[in-house]
């Protein structure tokens, strides 16, 4: 069931989006080659503690951590590490779920480590342009959920990357995880609602520089390409308000 939002809940949505932007700001200028991706983790848990913001991801199903600090094959849930050394040329995506006064935002941005390989840089820019033009078609009046993964899988899928499939966007606000699911490729069993005001949802393609293919970890979290090549993530949480389409994060 889709819970809709009225625009005071929205209000308190965007008030976490707030705080959520303001981390990634500190992330945009902290996070560098020789640390670990436990610091990273540090950097956004101690963060949220100083804001008095949850970390909803803290226990989700014994998740053990505040953030997913995913590097190069690791496309998402990868489990922050003193062992994962951050270096030079790495392409790392921070997804980050935050609570504040019971109201949850979900983001992720990917970095560049230092200088990283052309073809790196480009799977980079082109998934983030990917969660933008899903995002433009959501804005736009009478869309379904059908047309942003349309919009997602067109760009795409002409630099021959992989879509993954089996994990997708999700509405957000009052839980981490709640209906309905925004899938960034189109198949028939997609449920195809219209998009109306009240939604509140994250859009978040993963994309693969290889295949699509994916195989998780025996630790039950980290998902890996199948083919060991690069993987991409982006998100933002946008709502669908009595002004149109706004992006919260
Ligand atoms: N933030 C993720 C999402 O975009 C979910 C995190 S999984 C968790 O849906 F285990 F870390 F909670
Ligand atoms: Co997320
Ligand atoms: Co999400």
């Amino acid at each position: 069931m889709i819970m809709l939002k009225n625009e005071k809940e929205i209000d308190g949505i965007k008030e976490s989006g707030k705080y959520l932007k303001g981390l990634f700001e500190e992330l945009d200028s902290r996070i560098k080659a020789g640390m670990s991706t436990f610091e990273v983790d540090k950097i956004a848990h101690d963060y949220m503690k100083k804001h008095n913001c949850g970390a909803p991801c803290l226990g989700y199903y014994g998740y053990p951590a505040a953030t997913c600090v995913s590097v190069n094959d690791t496309v998402i849930h990868g489990i922050p590490s003193r062992d994962i050394v951050l270096k030079d040329g790495d392409l790392v995506s921070v997804d980050i779920t935050l609570e504040k006064n019971g109201f949850i935002s979900d983001s992720t941005h990917t970095y560049e480590i230092g200088t990283v390989s052309d073809e790196v840089h480009l799977l980079n820019e082109r998934t983030r342009k990917a969660l933008y033009l899903g995002i433009e078609k959501a804005g736009e009046k009478g869309s379904r959920l059908f047309d942003i993964a349309s919009a997602i899988e067109k760009y795409i899928s002409q630099f021959g990357y992989g879509i993954v499939r089996e994990y997708c966007g999700h509405g957000v606000g009052f839980e981490m995880h709640e209906d309905p699911l925004i899938y960034n490729y189109v198949s028939p069993r997609n449920t195809n609602s219209r998009i109306k005001r009240g939604m509140v949802f994250c859009i978040e393609p993963m994309i693969n520089m290889g295949t699509s293919r994916i195989k998780e970890l025996d630790d039950g979290w980290t998902v890996k390409t199948m083919d060991g090549k690069c993987a991409c993530h982006w998100e933002h949480t946008v709502a669908i308000r009595e002004t149109g389409l706004e992006i919260l994060t």
